[in-house]
């Protein structure tokens, strides 16, 4: 298949990239280089430089390519944090950027799209693992904007027939040997407790202890990268058999002290670490049960294990210390 892939340069987009050559398809990258790096692109990608907001550079996309069949749409403003303060970047900017997406899709004919949500949608759940069937109450105009995606896909399929997964991932980590994660500014756990190894950061600051969780910290479930990656695949490919939404994580939860611990002895830093107070809109426990996937498509994540996660993170970092950057 001929598959365009939207922030393709990204950390989860540059893997799916590799994973979806792997997988003997060809690749469309469209992306604006705003966070991710032109040099997580292989020769074999045909590279557009464009902006979803721009209509015309997406219509431009389509045209240079022609007989794209499959759209994965990574691209978006991704800060739960940022969408908080800024509500109008991810509202409007995240809805006109995946509407002008299906919109351009659908004109040229590409049938298949296939989503990047999030936990988010999920608040604060009422229970965990978190299903599908989890009531939907958006924790910030970040996984409001997601929410609002996904009803306009499942309106494009009533409408156009366009065939979509909706895939919500839990917390995306670990690294391939070529690419990893790195983003300005950075927010996300692994690669902060990873810089404090790194030399980078004096010590690494959690955010509370006060949870109702057996060690006070909030639990996460991390799924590995590559695992992320071939989700979509099995998912693009069972498209043709009808749309899908899929919780994405490993099943199992993790404490920010127990990850913090691993990477220690990943690491064998010593990782020196400090309590802060909670950040707002934390839920305590944030844990997937993926088991449709499991059952519908034979999903099966390869890296379960946080040790082997992290440690290909690490291995990343190390050799990548500046990210792309030299
Ligand atoms: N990282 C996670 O744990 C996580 C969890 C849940 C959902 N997601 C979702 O997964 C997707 C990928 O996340 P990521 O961590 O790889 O993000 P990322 O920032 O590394 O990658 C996003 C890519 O999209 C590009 N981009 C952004 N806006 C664009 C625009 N308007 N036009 C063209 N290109 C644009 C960026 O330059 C970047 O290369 C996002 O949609 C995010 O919301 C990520």
């Amino acid at each position: 298949m001929k598959v365009l892939v939207t922030g393709g340069a990204g950390y989860i987009g540059s893997v799916a990239v590799e994973e979806l050559l792997g997988a003997g398809h060809e690749v469309v990258v469209l992306d604006n280089l705003y966070q991710g790096s032109a040099k997580t692109l292989l020769p074999d990608v045909s590279f557009v430089q464009g902006d979803l907001a721009d209509a015309t550079a997406v219509e431009q996309a389509f045209a240079s390519n022609p007989g794209i069949e499959a759209v994965m749409h990574f691209a978006s403003y991704t800060l739960v944090g940022e969408s908080m303060k800024k509500p109008e970047l991810y509202l409007r900017g995240n809805l006109v950027t995946g509407i002008n997406l299906m919109e351009v899709a659908v004109r040229h004919g590409a049938r298949r799209f296939i989503l990047s949500s999030t936990a988010n949608l999920f608040g604060i759940p009422g229970k965990n693992p978190i299903d599908e069937s989890e009531p939907i109450e958006p924790g910030s105009p970040y996984g409001e904007s997601k929410q609002w995606l996904e009803r306009a896909l499942a309106w494009y399929e009533r409408i156009h027939g366009l065939r979509y997964g909706a895939l919500r991932y839990f917390n995306a980590a670990g690294a391939t040997a070529r690419l990893g994660e790195h983003h300005e500014p950075e927010t996300h756990i692994i690669p902060l407790v990873l810089s404090v190894a790194l030399g980078k950061r004096e010590k690494f600051t959690i955010y509370g202890d006060d949870y109702p969780t057996p060690d006070g910290t909030c639990i996460r479930d991390y799924i590995h990268v590559v695992d992320l990656a071939r989700a979509h695949i099995l998912t693009l490919e069972a498209l043709d058999s009808g749309s899908r939404t899929y919780n994405l994580g490993n099943g199992r939860g993790y404490s920010n002290l127990e990850l913090v611990e691993t990477a220690r002895k990943v690491t064998g830093h010593p990782i020196p670490s400090e309590m802060g107070p909670r950040r707002p809109g934390d839920p305590a426990v944030l844990v997937a049960s993926s088991d449709r996937i499991r059952s519908e498509l034979g999903w099966k994540p390869q890296f379960s294990d946080l040790e082997t996660i992290v440690g290909s993170a690490w291995d990343w970092h190390r050799s990548h210390p500046n990210g792309y950057e030299g």
